[in-house]
């Protein structure tokens, strides 16, 4: 079932995102035999400001931390656009980023895109193991030349609406910013970007991080092959709620379509991410982790979905959006857990919360007192045969 964004047609919303994974012509050919419409290729600069190699922390299940890359530089970018131009259907966004002082700079890395075949620029303004490395150990007045972009670039309101008219104007296919979410006000730059005339924006994690440590080995970060750490761009499941966030910010404050990432796993993590009104979903840990094949059973169970419940791309968009209030306006509606004993193994997880006195076990059962309880939930959340449910008074 197609949608579009940004005026061009997608056969579907996945877009598997910039990272290695999109780093060569045989990933971008994989991306698309597991039925992705589109990539992110990885991010070019004119030339990169060091050779990095691929270093990360990965606490599976949980988080991935990058904060050392190979990157592109603009030939190597260019080539593999030409060529997945020439031997995939898949629709392409060319990730660029660039010393936001120079903006001729920016200019030629988008034209040269375009010329290449690019379906659509995406400024990175997101990677915060360029510049923003620097600024967050040493400050902002340690920057040097090649350090701005990435994250540091978006965060700043004024650097932003700089590169987005630049590259608007440099350029005739569709401009999206992939922004940073450190920044105090997300919804604010969205629209700064829209105001600049930006097509899309993508939210899709990399939060500034720092990995697990050893404990027992002098405190040494936990990254492979690496002799030092450096604040890193975080992915996988941890970003996930942040990200729902994110994007609902970015739906509510502007009318830009927006590509929603961090923490996608599953088809219906996708569903609910384009419920919180993304139109594109974008992925990038969880097929480093677990393989391509993660990308079919999402295209295909997103499919599924749509079928079963009769409904198009287009009809699932924002669809959560309107449950969303400010708190003073939410209305707490009163109940309490009721326990479906043949269900109950009396493990006593539910009478453990800290904060709880509503649950007393009782012959290895529980015993529910609905006068104190506070309402949490969290031993419906604790309950390892589910046999608590929620009763509405
Ligand atoms: C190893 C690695 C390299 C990445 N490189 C880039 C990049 O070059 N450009 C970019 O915009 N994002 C880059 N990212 C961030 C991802 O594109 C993505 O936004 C982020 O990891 C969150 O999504 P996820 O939880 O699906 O991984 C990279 C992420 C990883 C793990």
């Amino acid at each position: 079932m197609m949608l579009e964004f940004a005026g061009i047609k997608f056969k579907n919303p996945v877009v598997i995102a910039s990272s290695p994974l999109t780093s060569k012509i045989k990933w971008l050919i994989e991306a698309e035999k597991h039925g992705a419409a589109a990539v992110s290729t990885k991010l070019t600069f004119i030339k990169q400001p060091f050779y990095g190699k691929l270093r990360m922390h990965n606490n599976i299940k949980l988080s991935s931390i990058v904060c050392y890359d190979r990157r592109l530089d603009l030939e190597e970018g260019l080539r593999l656009v030409e060529e997945a131009k020439k031997k995939t259907n898949l629709i392409i966004f060319s990730n660029i980023t660039h010393d936001n002082e120079d903006m001729d700079g920016w200019a030629l890395l988008a034209k040269e895109f375009e010329n290449a075949g690019a379906d659509i620029i995406e400024a990175n303004m997101v990677c915060p193991n360029v510049g923003l490395s620097t600024k967050s150990i040493k400050g902002q007045e340690a920057l040097g030349a090649g350090e701005f972009g990435g994250a540091v670039t978006g965060q700043d309101p004024q650097r932003v609406r700089n590169v987005i008219k630049t590259l608007k104007e440099s350029v005739k296919i569709p401009v999206v910013a992939k922004l940073t979410p450190n920044v105090a006000d997300i919804g604010y730059m969205v629209r700064v970007c829209q105001e600049a005339g930006a097509d899309g924006v993508c939210l899709a994690g990399a939060q500034s991080s720092l990995p697990l440590v050893d404990i027992y080995n002098d405190g040494k970060p936990e990254y492979h092959l690496l002799n030092g750490v450096s604040h890193g761009s975080l992915g996988g499941p941890a970003c996930l709620n942040m990200a729902f966030s994110q994007v609902a910010q970015a739906a509510t404050k502007s009318s830009l379509p927006i590509i929603g990432g961090g923490g996608l796993e599953t088809a219906e993590q996708c569903i609910m991410m384009m419920m919180w009104g993304a139109t594109l979903v974008t992925m990038c840990t969880s097929v480093m982790w677990y393989g391509w094949e993660i990308v079919d059973r999402i295209v295909r169970g997103m499919e599924e979905y749509l079928e079963k419940q009769g409904v198009t791309y287009q009809d699932i968009i924002g669809k959560s959006l309107k449950y969303l209030r400010p708190s003073h306006q939410l209305e707490a509606l009163e109940g309490w857990p009721e326990v479906d004993l043949d269900k109950c193994i009396g493990c006593g997880r539910c009478a453990k919360p800290g904060h709880c006195d509503a649950i007393e076990m009782v012959d290895d059962k529980p015993a529910i007192t609905p006068d104190r309880c506070l309402g949490c939930g969290i031993c419906i959340a604790l309950c390892p045969t589910k046999a608590l449910t929620m009763h509405y008074e």
